[in-house]
């Protein structure tokens, strides 16, 4: 995110955590309805690079991932339409929302009628992101989950997991741990508009959406996505 010129003048900078994650997410973004799921509204940035430079000025770090967080990503957002338009998927269950980033899967999980859902990021932000936009919508029971659940297997009933296809590494130890987890019984359901490392030959499509997102961010301003389930072993 910074020119070489910066990362050099900040050499001296020693990383710090910001105090207040809350007070940032709020002052930084603002409240806005999300697209496909209008009855959910999110703290959602404007532009991507600005909150992103501004976090790293935060923290006095360079090279940080993206504030995923600040946005609702296409797949999220065709799986939080998924889940609210077929309630019966989560309705009582216990549900894992893997790699929430700002909640919106969550906490369409639970205006869905979820009895529990626990919303697991790795990102300290998204999970502040995440507790501000559970209380915005009035979604009780959502719990941000700090600890890196990948692999793990705490009896979910139902894992949903959004976007989670845009790395190589991390994309093929999610989809044999999502495989895994759906061998021994778990529902789980995944929204993604076919990014690069979405492994389709292991996959059965349930649905298609329109997703409109941000020309700064995607490379059209609707992006065809579709919620998808791992094909039974
Ligand atoms: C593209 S965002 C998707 C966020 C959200 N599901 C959506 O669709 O709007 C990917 C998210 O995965 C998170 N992530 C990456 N690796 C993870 C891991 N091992 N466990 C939990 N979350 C992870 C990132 O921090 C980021 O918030």
């Amino acid at each position: 995110m910074s020119s070489p010129d910066e990362e050099s003048s900040r050499d001296d900078v020693s990383p710090r955590r910001i105090e207040d994650p809350a007070a940032f997410i709020r002052a930084e973004t603002r409240p806005r309805p999300v697209p496909l799921v209008p009855e959910v509204r999110l703290y959602l940035a404007d532009e991507a690079v600005p909150i992103w430079q501004r976090t790293e000025e935060e923290l006095g770090e360079i090279g940080l991932p993206p504030p995923f967080w600040a946005f609702a990503w296409a797949g999220g957002q065709a799986l939080a339409r998924h889940v609210l338009d077929h309630p019966e998927i989560v309705a009582g269950k216990r549900v894992l929302d893997f790699a929430s980033g700002s909640g919106l899967v969550a906490i369409a999980a639970r205006l869905a009628g979820a009895r529990a859902v626990e919303a697991a990021d790795i990102d300290s932000f998204a999970r502040a992101a995440i507790a501000l936009n559970a209380e915005l919508n009035g979604a009780d029971a959502v719990t941000p989950c700090p600890d890196d659940v990948l692999g793990r297997d705490e009896g979910w009933e139902v894992v949903l997991a959004g976007d989670i296809a845009y790395e190589r590494d991390l994309a093929a130890r999610v989809f044999a741990w999502l495989e895994a987890l759906a061998a021994r019984g778990a529902q789980v359901w995944i929204g993604d508009p076919g990014r690069s490392y979405l492994p389709r030959e292991r996959l059965e499509k349930l649905a298609e959406y329109g997703v409109p997102v941000s020309r700064e961010l995607e490379d059209s301003e609707i992006k065809h996505t579709a919620v998808w389930r791992p094909k039974p072993a």
